[in-house]
């Protein structure tokens, strides 16, 4: 079908990427510890590290740039985002902030009680954390087909609503700071939240008094999402489900750096005046003023442009059907991949990919590198490494899936690239269960892990992962 080769962008710009070779590549990772995070981006063919940061701007957002307000108070780029988020999200009051974790630091720090809870479909690790530093809980109450990479659900990011109505009873409002639903789930594979689940998610929280934000960092990709697989809605404009969606909510955090296709930049939106006032101050003192909160003028304007282009169709059609490409080129091959595809990423399942490693060899790492070692490409492990261990055992966590992501970031990539990378998980794929041992931790990182851990090979003779 021609429509879904559609590219609504011609590129006038580009930047020269080159691959080491094969035996630097080698060298590269041993040095690296195996770790993604340790390797330089110049030594990087093709990035797929994150979709955070790393899209591209179009020639509209750059003339923002140059006309970006860098006025201390009352910049006019601040008052675009401003009428922006009015316009598209419903929302009146707007703080800024320098990216999403920025975000969620502000608001948890005024919303969170010692001991209360934050219910949701799979949390962030930044947004658990800041909720964790605030005194609170994350709780994850994701339905329980997110567990699964190979059961079909159209909204697999959806929460479960039984789940979620026994918590609150037991629990009650005084025990709950507020309901989280975070559009797309980008922990559980890129899923999506039907607009069902978020009103009836919505009721829940209106008939106990309890809040419910968005954690809208992929909201438009999100709202494509329910307009493909939400039949009520299929007739809706993108910009008509947004409108919907931000209706039923309190307000949201935002990592602009993800759908509003900047480099640096988050926003808090809310509907409560009080609250607003009351997150005032630690915007100042953590952000800057209230009219600039860690971003220049240049990226403010860029972002309210952004955030316009985003929730255009053509773009969506065209951004989430590159990321399905990828996926089917997999699928075809049989290669064990998270099903349905998400939004801005392709997910492997590494457990089923390695089929002969042990589990607590860390699949999905060792995947990582291996995928570097045969292409240049620079994927990211969402597994054992990431979770960590167990703060009261000191046991590594077993995470329900140990995945490997290939994030793609948005309008960067041609197809030529989406059929590299197919190419270099084919040949990968080719061997894999020869495959029977992967890594060990040679030295761990203090704090965080998945970004300093070294690992070191468990055959300790072997000269390639592949
Ligand atoms: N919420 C979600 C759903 C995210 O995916 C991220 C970042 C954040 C919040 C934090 O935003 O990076 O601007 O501080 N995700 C990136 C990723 C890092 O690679 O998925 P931030």
């Amino acid at each position: 079908m021609k429509e879904n080769w559609f590219v609504p962008y011609k590129y006038r710009m580009v930047e020269k990427i080159s691959i080491p070779s094969k035996e630097k590549r080698v060298e590269i990772l041993k040095k690296a510890g195996y770790n993604m995070f340790q390797i330089k981006a110049e030594d990087v063919y093709i990035d797929l590290l994150t979709d955070s940061g790393t899209g591209t701007m179009s020639n509209v957002q750059w003339s923002k740039v140059i006309m970006g307000d860098e006025s201390y108070a009352g910049s006019k780029s601040f008052l675009e985002i401003k009428d922006t988020v009015e316009d598209l999200m419903g929302i009146p009051f707007v703080l800024p902030s320098h990216q999403g974790r920025a975000a969620e630091r502000v608001l948890n720090s005024v919303m969170i009680k010692e001991g209360q809870y934050v219910p949701g479909n799979t949390h962030f690790d930044t947004t658990k954390g800041h909720i964790e530093l605030a005194g609170g809980r994350a709780v994850d109450l994701t339905i329980k087909e997110s567990a699964d990479s190979s059961t079909y659900h159209p909204f697999k990011g959806n929460i479960d609503l039984d789940r979620l109505k026994e918590f609150v009873e037991e629990h009650k409002r005084e025990k709950i700071s507020y309901i989280l639903l975070t559009v797309t789930c980008n922990s559980g594979g890129g899923q999506p939240v039907s607009l069902e689940n978020i009103e009836e998610t919505h009721n829940i929280a209106k008939a106990n008094g309890i809040p419910l934000f968005f954690d809208a960092a992929r909201f438009a990709e999100n709202a494509y999402f329910i307009k493909q697989r939400e039949n009520k809605y299929k007739t809706w404009t993108i910009k008509e489900i947004v409108k919907k969606m931000f209706s039923l909510v309190e307000g949201f955090t935002m990592s602009s750096k993800k759908d509003a296709i900047v480099p640096m930049g988050g926003l808090i939106g809310l509907r409560d005046e009080e609250l607003f006032k009351n997150l005032q101050t630690p915007t100042i003192l953590n952000e800057g003023y209230l009219t600039y909160g860690g971003m220049s003028g240049m990226v403010m304007g860029a972002l309210a442009q952004g955030l316009y282009e985003v929730t255009d169709y053509e773009y969506l059609h065209y951004r989430i059907n590159q990321v399905k490409m990828l996926g089917e080129m997999l699928i075809e091959a049989n290669i064990p991949v998270v099903e349905p595809i998400g939004g801005h990423a392709v997910f492997l399942d590494a457990r089923k990919f390695y089929k002969n490693m042990p589990e607590s060899q860390f699949p999905a790492q060792y995947l990582t590198a291996a995928l570097y070692e045969a292409g240049g490409v620079r994927p990211i492990e969402v597994g054992s490494n990431l979770v960590g261990r167990d703060p009261d055992t000191g046991k590594n966590i077993r995470p329900k899936l140990d995945l490997c992501r290939l994030a793609i970031p948005r309008r960067t990539y041609s197809y030529e690239h989406m059929k590299y990378i197919a190419e270099t998980i084919k040949e990968v794929y080719q061997n894999s269960d020869k495959i029977t041992t992967g890594l060990n931790i040679d030295v761990e990182g203090t704090g965080i892990r998945h970004f300093s851990t070294n690992f070191k090979l468990v055959d300790p003779k072997k000269d390639s992962l592949l």
